[in-house]
C-alpha cells in the first residue's frame, strides 16, 4: 500500500470513529436517569388525601405517600356507600343520583387538617366521567390557598377529563397542577416517574 493510500485510510477511520463517538454522546444526553428505587422524592411537607371505595385509588395514594414521605389520609363518607349504592348498572343508584345532582355534597365523617402541608395530593376514582361529589365537598370545605394541589385519579378506562378543572373551580384556592389518571394496575415505577416529573422541588 502506498503512503498516500495509508494516510487516506487513516483519515477515513478517524472520521468514522468521530461520528460514532458523537452519536453515542448525543444519545446518552437525551436520556434522563430513571429515579432510583426507594430514593425519596424531596418535596415540602405533603398530605396524600384520597377517597377510595374499592381500594384502587388508595393503593396508589399510599405509594405516593411512601415516595414523598407524606401523610396518607382517607376521606370517609358519613353515610358509607353500599355495593348497591355504587352499582352503576342501576339507573337509580345513589352514586349516579349524586353525580347528576349539581347540589349534592355528601358529608365527610372525618376531620382532615391540612394546616402545615405545602403540597396536597388529591386522589379519587372516576365516577361517570367526573370525580365523586364527596370530593367536591372536600375541596369546598378545606382551605387550599397557598398550597400546591396535585389531583390524580383511577378509572376503568376514562381519562381524567375535566374532573380536575371541576374540582379546582369549586375549591378554596390553591395552585392546581394538571390531573393524572392511573389504571388500577399502575406500576410502582410509573407512579414514581410521575411524582418525580412534577417538579415539586426540594424539601422545605
Ligand atoms: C359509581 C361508579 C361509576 C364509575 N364510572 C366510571 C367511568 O365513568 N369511567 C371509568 O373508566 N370507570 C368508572 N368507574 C370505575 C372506577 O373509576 C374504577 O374502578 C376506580 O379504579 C375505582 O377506584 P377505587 O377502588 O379507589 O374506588 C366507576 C365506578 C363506580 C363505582
Amino acid at each position: 500500500m502506498s503512503r498516500i493510500a495509508a494516510a487516506v485510510g487513516l483519515v477515513a477511520l478517524a472520521a468514522v470513529l468521530a461520528i460514532a463517538v458523537a452519536v453515542v454522546m448525543s444519545d446518552s444526553g437525551s436520556h434522563q436517569e430513571p429515579p432510583q428505587k426507594d430514593e425519596p422524592v424531596q418535596i415540602g411537607k405533603a398530605a396524600v388525601v384520597c377517597f377510595s371505595e374499592t381500594g384502587n385509588t388508595e393503593r396508589i395514594a399510599r405509594e405516593i405517600a411512601g415516595i414523598v414521605g407524606g401523610d396518607f389520609v382517607k376521606i370517609l363518607p358519613e353515610v358509607p356507600y353500599t355495593a348497591a349504592d355504587r352499582d352503576y348498572s342501576d339507573s337509580g343508584c345513589r352514586a349516579r343520583l349524586e353525580q347528576n345532582d349539581p347540589a349534592a355534597r355528601p358529608a365527610i365523617a372525618n376531620d382532615v387538617d391540612l394546616s402545615g402541608y405545602s403540597t396536597v395530593f388529591l386522589g379519587y376514582p372516576i365516577w361517570f366521567g367526573d370525580s365523586p361529589k364527596i370530593m367536591w365537598t372536600f375541596v369546598e370545605t378545606h382551605r387550599l390557598e397557598g398550597k400546591t394541589v396535585v389531583p390524580f385519579c383511577t378509572s376503568g378506562s376514562s381519562g381524567v377529563g375535566s374532573s380536575d378543572d371541576h374540582l379546582e373551580a369549586v375549591s378554596e384556592g390553591g395552585a392546581w397542577l394538571d390531573g393524572k389518571r392511573f389504571s388500577s394496575s399502575a406500576s410502582s415505577s410509573e407512579i414514581r416517574s410521575w411524582v418525580s416529573g412534577l417538579g415539586l422541588g426540594a424539601a422545605a
